[in-house]
């Protein structure tokens, strides 16, 4: 059996935020709505048109800026309480994942009676929300369309909530806000949506087929755009492609989970700060590598391989995600982000109980095989 969701509602229209009052039409439970953004999104007056629009509307508007990335517990705890003491009729996200996981859990907790430890895990949170709108300025995380949540603990760690009341009511894709992205940013937060349409490809226990299809044409139009919007960022063609991209992916790996890749960059970002994207393409070589000693994965990675047309092996696959990283000029050693080799042990402890994510890698990993591939990265 295959089961497959997504959020129902999904726009997509550059310069669509001057238009907010009417994208958020039908979803406030009244005239007070809470924006959850960061300080840099906030300064970069993206959300200016938008403020604007819902003003103008009617509407009594709180921005809550306090994100930051990686979201910690307590940002996210005190974002609902806000929220909930404003009265808010309405959640919006507007950012890169940070925000939009973080409006998530707020639009969650600030309609319940549940405290943030207590939700956790895999279907877990379960009862009634805000009303949620997911506006993405990243192309990368997909989290407008997935279910899940990452959240930042106290001791560094990455926790997740994974619930279907996090799938957002609507979402609006609005490639304007990504034409400043900086370059590395572009490339960091790209090729995460790059490891999220594989890795939902090569997911072994929720692996479907709406999953694949959306992996391989999230795929080909991020590779055929992500360096183009790394080098040309005015190109608003490949913006869309890469926010489709991204959104694309988001939608295969909520419904087919993200697997080893994954697990072994939580602990760089949770622990030293690499941004998550970045964290994601310093390990993906060395793991795809690893997996396709495994048949099934390799198999899988020489469909991709073909359906990019770059070849027919997990090799060809590789080598077209080593050309986009040089073109993107992204960072490959730990050391590049200032992690010392002392710290793979510690990274290693952490990875290993990632199981949530590494269960649904194509080939199992132990501890040692974690350490020597941060070993072979350092
Ligand atoms: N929920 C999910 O399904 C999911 C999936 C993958 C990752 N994540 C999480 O998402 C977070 C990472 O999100 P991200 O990679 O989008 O980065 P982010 O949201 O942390 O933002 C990174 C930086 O980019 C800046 N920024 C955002 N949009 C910009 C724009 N248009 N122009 C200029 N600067 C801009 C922000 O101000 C911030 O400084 C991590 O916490 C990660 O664990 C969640
Ligand atoms: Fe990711």
């Amino acid at each position: 059996m295959h089961s497959f969701r997504t959020v129902s509602d999904i726009r997509i229209e550059p310069g669509g935020t001057a238009r907010l009052d009417a994208h958020v039409a039908g979803l406030p439970r009244n005239k007070r709505i809470a924006i959850v953004t960061d300080k840099g999104v906030r300064s970069l007056g993206l959300l200016d048109a938008g403020l604007a629009a819902l003003k103008d509307a009617g509407y009594q508007v709180m921005v809550f800026d306090e994100v930051v990335a990686d979201p910690p517990e307590d940002v996210v705890i005190s974002g609902a309480e806000a929220v909930q003491q404003f009265g808010a009729g309405l959640v919006i996200g507007f950012g890169g994942g940070s925000p939009m996981d973080t409006a998530k859990i707020i639009a969650f907790l600030a309609d319940n009676e549940t405290t943030l430890p207590e939700i956790y895990g895999v279907d877990v949170a379960q009862g009634p929300r805000l009303p949620l709108l997911l506006i993405p300025t990243t192309s990368g995380t997909g989290s407008e369309v997935t279910n899940v949540a990452v959240i930042t603990t106290g001791k560094g760690s990455k926790n997740a909530v994974v619930s279907d009341p996090l799938y957002a009511d609507r979402v609006l894709l609005d490639a304007d806000l990504t034409l400043g992205l900086p370059g590395h940013i572009t490339a960091a937060t790209g090729i995460d949506a790059m490891v999220h349409a594989i890795e939902a490809y090569t997911s072994i226990h929720r692996k479907n087929p709406i999953s694949d299809a959306l992996g391989l044409s999230a795929l080909r139009k991020l590779t055929h755009a992500i360096s183009r919007a790394v080098n040309t960022p005015a190109d608003i063609e490949a913006r869309e492609d890469m926010l489709i991209g991204a959104m694309l992916a988001g939608q295969a790996f909520s419904n087919a989970p993200v697997g080893a890749v994954h697990g072994l960059a939580y602990p760089l970002g949770g622990f030293f700060h690499v941004p998550h994207g970045l964290s994601n393409s310093l390990v993906m070589v060395e793991v795809m590598k690893f997996n396709a000693q495994e048949e099934r994965a390799k198999r899988w990675y020489s469909e991709i391989a073909r359906d990019l047309g770059v070849g027919d092996s997990p090799s060809a696959l590789i080598d077209e995600i080593l050309r986009l990283q040089d073109e993107t000029r992204v960072q490959r050693r730990l050391r590049d982000v200032n992690i010392n080799a002392d710290a793979i042990p510690m990274m290693a402890d952490d990875a290993i109980l990632k199981d949530r994510v590494l269960r649904n890698n194509p080939r199992s990993m132990t501890r040692a095989d974690i350490v020597k591939i941060y070993e072979t990265i350092a």
